[in-house]
């Protein structure tokens, strides 16, 4: 068996990082924002295209406007949403208000290109270092997918990109710490359902 002389544990930011949807309203440094560009940056794409573009908005007025369309769109949502994903969405106290988009000093707005190869795929490991640079600042973030509404035509998105998420990215006023699956639960090996034989 192969063996390296590092530190095994898992990156502390994976475990640490936790979706925000209450934000202070103080302002975060510059740098900080670009080295969460930056780590977005460094993901890696279908035949490395690279198929995304983000975009910084820290205008109050625009974020203002973004906020109203979500809400509206989002109204949208929640009454078409399933028994389960409501009951799932009132658990958790998400409603149709956004005042994280309004709050949070930054949203980075994620655009990609539906033409390039797995550009769904690789946009979304994009966002996923993104957050975790954030989480490395010392910030709060939450992958915001807002349900159809027209923040293209508010933020000048050329026809053909596509928004993939809004991240507000902020000082953090509250997070709270969702459970996940034990390991044995979603893992199998060599075959679906099969556990591991036990090391002899
Ligand atoms: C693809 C994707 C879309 C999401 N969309 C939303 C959203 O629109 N609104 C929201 O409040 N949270 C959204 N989330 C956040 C999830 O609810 C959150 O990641 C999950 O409950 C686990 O909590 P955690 O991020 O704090 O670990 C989204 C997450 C992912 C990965």
């Amino acid at each position: 068996v192969y063996t390296l002389e590092v530190n095994h544990d898992i990156l502390p930011e994976i475990r640490s990082r936790q979706s925000c949807r209450e934000y202070l309203k103080t302002s975060i440094p510059q740098d900080a924002v670009q080295r969460i560009l930056d780590a977005g940056c460094q993901a890696p794409s279908g035949a490395n295209q690279q198929p995304w573009h983000m975009i910084v908005v820290d205008s109050p007025k625009r974020k203002r406007a973004i906020r109203n369309a979500c809400e509206v769109a989002d109204r949208g949502f929640h009454q078409h949403a399933t028994a389960t994903v409501r009951r799932w969405l009132e658990d958790h106290g998400i409603t149709t208000e956004k005042p994280f988009l309004t709050d949070a000093p930054v949203l980075i707005a994620v655009l990609y290109d539906p033409k390039a190869p797995y550009s769904l795929h690789s946009v979304w490991i994009a966002i996923a270092f993104m957050l975790l640079q954030a989480t490395r600042e010392g910030l709060g973030s939450l992958p915001y997918t807002p349900s159809a509404a027209d923040i293209k035509a508010l933020l000048n998105v050329p026809q053909h990109l596509q928004l993939a998420s809004i991240l507000p990215i902020g000082v953090p006023r509250e997070t709270v710490r969702q459970p996940r699956k034990p390991l044995t639960e979603t893992q199998s090996w060599n075959q679906y359902g099969a556990s591991r034989n036990p090391v002899a």
